[in-house]
């Protein structure tokens, strides 16, 4: 079994391959509430990537705790965050997802609140809008400095926020230009305070991540973090 510690964030990084050849045996370990939720996207190329990232989802955590994936239960806060439900080790594990092209992340923490996003940095034309609306002044002079990488310095400001309302749980709810997700260049991460929006909580930890090439992400603990545990998930482990 596989145990993190707590102040531990383990983060597993898995890829979509582009033909999926084990297709019944990842959606296999889905709730019907998935295979719903599964069987609503338009496109196939949605559907796959959300049977994908939940079957991921699924067997990385059934490796934390003593249940087969197909036998872990959700449920999910008012804005939609997933928690495990159950007895035993699932009341003291904590979890995030994130999927974005063909990654997907997924940040594990013992008692401690988590967030994590990835980013595909992508073509956005419209960019600096966003970013005038949504971030804040620290943000902004981030990304205009970022001299022939303002894209990328745009999706990794984003990921950063994004992190942090995952974190918190409450979605879009928590306006975006309300509060700061910058780092200084010069640190690998930083302290953040969001008393307003989670009041329970003291402080959060803010840290980049190490992702594929062409993707950025962030992930933000409850606390600090004592160590960044990088994994890797493949489907072929099913
Ligand atoms: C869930 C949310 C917080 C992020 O969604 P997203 O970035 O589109 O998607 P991600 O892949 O990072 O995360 C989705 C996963 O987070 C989890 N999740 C859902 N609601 C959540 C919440 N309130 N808090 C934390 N995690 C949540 C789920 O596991 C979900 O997976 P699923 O959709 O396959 O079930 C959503 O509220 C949202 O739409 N955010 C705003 C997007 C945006 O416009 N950002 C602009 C930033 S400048």
């Amino acid at each position: 079994m596989t145990t993190v510690d707590i102040g531990e964030v383990h983060v597993w990084t898995a890829r979509a391959p582009a033909e999926i050849a084990n297709r019944h045996s990842l959606e296999r370990v889905l709730s019907e509430t998935e295979k719903t939720a599964a069987s609503r996207f338009y496109f196939e190329r949605h559907r796959l990537s959300y049977i994908f990232s939940h079957a991921a989802l699924r067997n990385i955590l059934s490796g934390y705790i003593d249940r087969r994936p197909e036998e872990l239960q959700f449920g999910q806060n008012s804005f939609g965050k997933p928690h495990l439900i159950g007895a035993g080790a699932a009341d003291t594990l904590n979890f995030n997802m994130s999927h974005s092209g063909d990654v997907v992340l997924v940040g594990v923490t013992r008692e401690r609140l988590i967030g994590i996003d990835v980013e595909m940095v992508r073509p956005m034309k419209d960019f600096a809008s966003i970013a005038r609306l949504n971030f804040t002044p620290e943000e902004c002079a981030f990304i205009e400095n970022a001299t022939g990488a303002q894209q990328y310095a745009f999706f990794k400001s984003w990921a950063r926020k994004e992190a942090v309302i995952k974190a918190v749980g409450k979605g879009l709810s928590m306006p975006l230009n309300t509060f700061d997700a910058s780092i200084p260049p010069d640190e690998e991460g930083r302290r953040l305070t969001l008393p307003a929006d989670a009041p329970e909580i003291e402080s959060w930890w803010l840290t980049d991540l190490g992702v594929p090439e062409g993707y950025v992400g962030a992930v933000v603990v409850e606390q600090s973090l004592a160590a960044l545990v990088y994994k890797t998930w493949q489907p072929s482990l099913l």
